[in-house]
């Protein structure tokens, strides 16, 4: 059974939605006979992107919209021009996000990244929240996490700060809605794994193998949403949800058996990380 807001003729506005995953989820949301608005800074590829959803789906179906999410007024301005085309929106994905590179004593990049991956999704599910709650229909905000910020690895800490933030506001936004009378709109956390799109590609020109493709990643999203999960979990080629299970875990038990912070990173833990990995019945 597909969420009933996947429905033709429904209304998707997916932000990052000219690239990767976000391309790979307006193009399957508009094979479904949505209406789909893709929101993605200006530029050749946004048009490029337009161009082939409108290839692949009723080109009356697809919108494209130059926003940049850091921008509020730029996510009004495409919530009003959505609602004037379109109608109404059932599903939001807040997608768009960038990965520069960051480290802690080097100011550079750590603004950009907080307000485009963190602030960009705060904002795009306050200015389009209230409106899908008042239509009193079945919606959904899907907002894109990372594993960095679960278990916080080192080498990119702005974006494992955003990230974590994302948890922190989806949690609290999907505990805000399910006490809200009435309310028939749910939020969800979808966390890729390794997913090979321009933000990971690098060097690369070919998917390495421990990667999924982003149709993979959006299949299994849409599979997870529709089973009801807040936490969309996503495996890929290298890891797999046991091993997923296991690293949260460790990380949550730095906590509570008072061990340093990114532990799992800390010589004196090595031995220690590994046999719990593999733990012996
Ligand atoms: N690829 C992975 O392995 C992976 C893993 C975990 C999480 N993610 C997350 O998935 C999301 C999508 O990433 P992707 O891998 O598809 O990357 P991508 O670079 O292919 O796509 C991201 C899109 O966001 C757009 N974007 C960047 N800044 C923007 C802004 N200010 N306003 C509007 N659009 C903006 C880009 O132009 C691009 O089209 C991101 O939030 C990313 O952090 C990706």
């Amino acid at each position: 059974m597909t969420h009933p807001a996947f429905s033709p003729s429904n209304v998707a506005v997916v932000t990052g939605g000219a690239s990767g995953i976000g391309l790979a989820a307006a193009r399957r949301l508009a094979g479904l006979g949505m209406r789909v608005a893709i929101a993605d800074l200006g530029g050749d590829r946004l048009g490029a992107a337009e161009t082939l959803l409108k290839e692949h789906a009723s080109p009356e179906n697809i919108l494209a919209v130059a926003t940049d999410v850091s921008s509020t007024p730029d996510l009004q301005r495409l919530q009003e021009i959505v609602e004037a085309r379109f109608g109404g929106v059932d599903v939001l994905m807040n997608n768009a996000g960038i990965q520069p590179g960051s480290s802690i004593f080097n100011p550079d990049n750590w603004d950009r990244i907080i307000a485009v991956n963190l602030f960009g999704i705060i904002r795009g599910s306050q200015v389009f929240g209230l409106p899908m709650i008042e239509r009193q229909k079945p919606g959904l905000i899907i907002n894109t996490g990372s594993k960095q910020g679960i278990t916080t690895p080192p080498g990119d800490p702005a974006y494992n700060v955003s990230k974590s933030g994302v948890k922190t506001f989806t949690e609290a936004l999907q505990h805000t809605l399910r006490n809200i009378k009435d309310c028939q709109v749910t939020a969800h956390l979808f966390i890729p794994g390794f997913v090979y799109t321009p933000l990971t590609a690098g060097d690369r020109t070919e998917k390495p193998a421990g990667a999924w493709t982003p149709e993979q990643t959006v299949d299994f999203m849409l599979e997870r949403v529709s089973a009801g999960d807040f936490y969309i979990l996503c495996p890929d080629n290298d890891v797999d949800r046991q091993l997923d299970e296991r690293r949260i875990l460790w990380s949550a038990n730095d906590i509570i058996r008072n061990r340093p912070p990114l532990s799992r990173w800390h010589p004196d833990y090595a031995q220690e990380f590994t046999d719990f990995l593999n733990p012996r019945d």
